[in-house]
């Protein structure tokens, strides 16, 4: 793989780059490129032209990820939250990676892959995680708080997100729904995985997944079991660059560190409530003890879903929710 992101890395100047050219960048001959531009489509299905006489070319625009640049669109506030910034070609899932990593790591290391081939969803779904489409990345946060003083941290992470997404020029209707997803119309633009380990002193450390649909292949979409969207369908207009992206993904999460670390999720409930799409309305909510129905009346000072249920308000700690529209789910 890693002589496959080299290629590409060579291939991402858009314009044709001959045989002989690539196979001196590269180390290897003439014939040992062609072999690498097979395999390199195989794995990571970017495709590569090749035209007689011209070289090599990539079919579609590619914009690598890449530290240095993230770390170029980083707001100097971010210094002292961002330890460590790493980007990976392909592993398995990022929040994997950092949980193997285990305790050694410091805190405010990120870990951003072009490719997961084994992505992680909630309640043990998958995300699928093709080749430079996209946006996923995990930081570790040793957080210094106690587990009790987290609820609510991955509803206010959607909150952040979300204003990551309007100062980059997303103005549409992008919304909440309980507890961690963003959409847009109703299908999924994103999604987050947090996931909390208790530390010896009490305290807890975090690893914080995100996954972002910037502008998914077709195909690959198909392998996605809900309805989904992505950024370029959202406003193609927007001449969006992953690399930025991901440093105002990482320029938020550090803000939300520091005011989620002093006041809790009570600073971003107003601002949950209102972008939250299933507000006021009928709705399903799948529990492993069945189907609950009421209607969402927001959430509490904790983060809890409340759900007017007969006309009394109920709390909910975990959960799917699912809108119900004239009795039909969807
Ligand atoms: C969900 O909505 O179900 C959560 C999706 C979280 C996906 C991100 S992608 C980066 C990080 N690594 C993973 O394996 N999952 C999270």
């Amino acid at each position: 793989m890693k002589s496959s992101y080299s290629l590409l890395q060579h291939l991402s100047h858009e314009q044709f780059i001959s045989g002989n050219a690539l196979g001196s960048a590269l180390g290897v001959s003439r014939a040992a490129v062609w072999k690498m531009v097979k395999h390199c489509m195989d794995v990571t299905g970017v495709d590569i032209f090749s035209v007689k006489g011209k070289g090599y070319c990539l079919a579609q625009p590619l914009e690598l990820l890449s530290e240095a640049v993230i770390r170029q669109h980083l707001s100097a506030s971010c210094h002292d939250c961002v330890a460590k910034i790493e980007v990976v070609s392909r592993c398995d899932s990022t929040n994997t990676q950092l949980h193997r990593r285990g305790a050694g790591l410091d805190s405010g290391t990120i870990l951003f892959a072009e490719q997961q081939t084994a992505g992680r969803g909630r309640s043990g779904r998958s995300w699928v995680s093709p080749f430079a489409q996209n946006l996923y990345f995990s930081m570790y946060w040793r957080s210094n708080l106690p587990i009790m003083a987290l609820s609510g941290f991955s509803l206010a992470l959607g909150v952040v997100v979300l204003r990551g997404l309007k100062e980059l020029g997303f103005v549409q209707e992008i919304g909440l729904k309980w507890p961690n997803d963003i959409l847009y119309q109703g299908a999924k633009l994103a999604g987050f995985l947090v996931e909390i380990l208790g530390e010896a002193n009490g305290t807890a450390s975090l690893i914080i997944g995100v996954g972002i649909n910037v502008k998914m292949d077709k195909l690959q979409g198909e392998l996605i079991d809900q309805r989904w969207t992505d950024l370029s369908t959202i406003n193609d207009a927007i001449c969006l660059s992953r690399n930025s992206l991901a440093a105002t993904m990482v320029n938020q999460i550090c803000i939300l560190q520091e005011v989620f670390s002093a006041q809790g999720f009570q600073s971003y409930r107003e601002e949950w409530i209102a972008h939250d799409c299933f507000h006021r309305l009928p709705v399903d909510l799948f529990t492993s003890d069945g189907i609950i129905q009421g209607i969402e009346d927001g959430v509490d000072e904790s983060g809890a879903l409340q759900l007017i249920i007969n006309g009394e308000q109920h709390k909910i700690y975990s959960g799917d929710v699912s809108l119900r529209i004239k009795g039909s789910l969807q």
